[in-house]
């Protein structure tokens, strides 16, 4: 295990108790607090069946909590059955049937209101839509969409009849949603005609044309919803349009009763090797986790009007958007477009004109938000906000204090949330009522989350804020229950070390002498962009696959706003251009990679060098890449190097 991204990080001593007004409304207190980590601690698996038999309606009870008998495959709840949009939908109908579910504002201004009786007809009728396309139990549904409303009712139509959906970020490239569809073998594909984004509109239909040009075997249909007025073609036998896939469907549709264990959804994940990976989630254990977080980190309320800005193409939006605000009841805000249109106030502006309470964010919008300045967030009245959420990547401090200060008047905590696709829901993190915040930490683990930090040898690391690996030692229920398609690399990316007994979550960190987390970094070659992960081995790939490139190393480099920025070496198969520098050639491989791989995983940095510097055994020497791309004085061993003038080129200064 590589050890070497595990450095020091400045000392915070800070300390923000939640402001009296939080502590009156909030639903847990100290001593709330204080007895689930007591019976957690008592019985761990005692305390997530009292949980799930409390917080989830269950069409028919389980008798056992958990299944280890093909470890690391747990199964939580294994005899018990349900259904996820039963439980996010049919038993919100009694009492909250005319609450407003979600409150949709389109990126041009339009907004509607949808109630959760509505979103229930509406998910109902598309998935009985789904059934007469062919769609059964266990099938596999792509669904490529704008942040719109008919994004989460595809979502909970799939859950609603068994099919497992693979959501697919619009930002990615046709290619990229290739190797989704031919991974998850789907049968349909559910896009639209184009979504709104940053003042133009995003060709989703044009890029599922061309994903599906040669192979895609399995898809038999693609359902189109219109939301653009986009001039598209519609492949005859192949294409149908939603509402006419919706014609003559009934409102009645029967859920379709789940083993706890089946599986939701996948959602694709870089690793450090190879394709991404579909990190496979099941309906009963996930569904409670997205409750219970949203009970415990996001208080949520009955009166709340809760809003994560994520988009549904990440684990974030699946969680906090498509199903935990849905079943504990809430009213969300859905925004289609980006935080800058027409002007950077848009976020602040919809928090105020929708009353939002509680905010959700990543790290990278709070950043590139707060370098506009002060005076576009204070032109808004925010004073419906009562908590803050990050998520995704570190905070730095100084964004932190601004988030605090500036958006929440030093009257709103922030969660500062650690998770990950794999975990489904927030592990690490504060209880709002409860938890003195530090700026930069994501605090302590929640109750029957046992997190800990070990060293090479799988002991625990007792010296506070010494560092090592953040490994998970006990099962949780909405934790990853396989790759899809590959058992084998699931035990290996995350049981490899301590004789397979503790999940490894590919990261480093450390604990300090109060207990708390702070995340230091990965371990492995994953890069964070902007809160999204991103293999620096799929990008070497993409770029390799041009046909000028020979060879190309990718390592990150820190960036004020997107948090790391993708930096690339690379080797020409002709000669290097003159003192490295080819402005147009730089420009066709950063738009290679965009159509690749997706606009988010375009280099800032391309240097040319006649050669890679390796290892004598062969390795890319990925630390000197990393200085350098840090700009930083080269301490390591360069012996190895065919000759000096290839550092002078790594460095930009040949
Ligand atoms: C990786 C997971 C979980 C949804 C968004 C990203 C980093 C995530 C934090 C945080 C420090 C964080 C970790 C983690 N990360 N949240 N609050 N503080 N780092 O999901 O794409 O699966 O990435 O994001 O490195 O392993 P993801």
């Amino acid at each position: 295990m590589a050890q070497e991204n595990i450095e020091s990080t400045l000392h915070e001593d800070r300390q923000f108790p939640p402001s009296e007004s939080f502590v009156q409304q909030a639903s847990l207190h100290a001593a709330d607090l204080d007895k689930l980590y007591q019976q957690a601690e008592q019985d761990h698996e005692g305390f997530w069946a009292e949980q799930a038999r409390q917080l989830i309606d269950w069409q028919q009870p389980f008798t056992q909590t958990l299944d280890s008998s093909n470890a690391p495959h747990y199964r939580w709840f294994p005899d018990g059955k349900l259904n996820v949009s039963y439980n996010c939908l049919d038993r919100q109908l009694e009492k909250n049937a005319d609450k407003t579910a979600i409150i949709f504002e389109g990126e041009k201004g339009d907004v509607e209101h949808i109630s959760y009786r509505e979103l229930h007809h509406k998910v109902c009728v598309f998935a009985n839509a789904l059934k007469a396309q062919g769609v059964n139990k266990g099938d596999r549904v792509i669904i490529y969409m704008p942040m719109i409303t008919e994004a989460v009712v595809a979502m909970q139509a799939c859950a609603r009849i068994g099919a497992i959906h693979s959501v697919v970020f619009g930002g990615f490239s046709a290619s990229s949603m290739k190797d989704r569809i031919e991974d998850t073998g789907a049968k349909v594909v559910i896009t639209a005609d184009g979504g709104n984004r940053g003042g133009k509109v995003v060709p989703l239909k044009d890029t599922t044309d061309q994903a599906l040009e040669n192979g895609c075997d399995s898809v038999e249909t693609v359902i189109v919803f219109k939301r653009c007025d986009e001039n598209i073609t519609m492949q005859d036998g192949r294409d149908v349009w939603w509402h006419d896939a919706e014609q003559g469907q009934s409102e009645d549709c029967e859920p379709e009763w789940m083993d706890a264990a089946d599986p939701l959804f996948l959602l694709y994940t870089s690793g450090s090797t190879g394709k991404p990976k579909g990190i496979q989630h099941g309906c009963g254990g996930y569904l409670l986790n997205a409750i219970t977080t949203m009970r415990w980190v996001f208080d949520i309320q009955d009166s709340d009007v809760f809003w994560c800005t994520a988009d549904v193409g990440w684990i974030t939006g699946h969680t906090y958007v498509a199903y935990g605000p849905l079943a504990t009841g809430a009213t969300q805000v859905i925004y289609e477009g980006v935080p800058t249109v027409p002007d950077a106030g848009r976020f602040w502006d919809i928090c105020a004109r929708h009353g939002v309470t509680i905010f959700y964010t990543a790290p990278t919008a709070i950043r590139a938000l707060m370098k506009v300045g002060d005076d576009i967030p204070n032109s808004y009245d925010l004073s419906s906000l009562r908590l803050l959420g990050t998520v995704g990547e570190p905070i730095n401090p100084e964004a932190w204090m601004w988030y605090y200060n500036v958006i929440g008047s030093g009257r709103c905590p922030i969660v500062d949330t650690w998770w990950q696709t794999e975990t489904g829901a927030h592990m690490i993190a504060p209880v709002p009522g409860v938890t003195h915040a530090k700026p930069g930490s994501c605090t302590r683990p929640l109750p029957g989350i046992d997190a800990a930090i070990v060293n090479d040898d799988g002991e625990e690391v007792t010296t506070a804020n010494q560092g090592g690996y953040l490994v998970i030692r006990k099962p949780w229920p909405s934790m990853i229950q396989t790759i899809w398609g590959d058992d084998k690399r699931y035990k290996e990316t995350y049981w490899p070390y301590f004789g397979g007994k503790y999940y490894l979550a590919g990261d480093s960190a450390r604990r300090d002498e109060d207990d708390f987390f702070w995340i230091m970094g990965r371990i492995d070659d994953v890069l964070n962009v902007s809160g999204h992960r991103l293999g620096t081995m799929e990008i070497e790939s993409a770029l390799v696959s041009h046909p000028n490139v020979a060879e190309a190393a990718v390592v990150g480099r820190p960036h004020d706003v997107k948090g790391e920025a993708v930096f690339a070496y690379v080797v020409l198969k002709g000669t290097r251009p003159d003192g490295g520098i080819d402005e147009d050639l730089t420009q066709e491989l950063r738009n290679w990679v965009g159509t690749e791989i997706g606009p988010i995983a375009k280099p800032d940095d391309i240097r040319y060098s006649d050669n890679l510097p390796k290892t004598r055994s062969g390795k890319i020497m990925r630390r000197l890449l990393r200085a350098i791309a840090k700009g930083e004085e080269i301490t390591q061993d360069t012996s190895t190097l065919e000759n000096e003038s290839i550092l002078l080129q790594l460095q930009g200064k040949a």
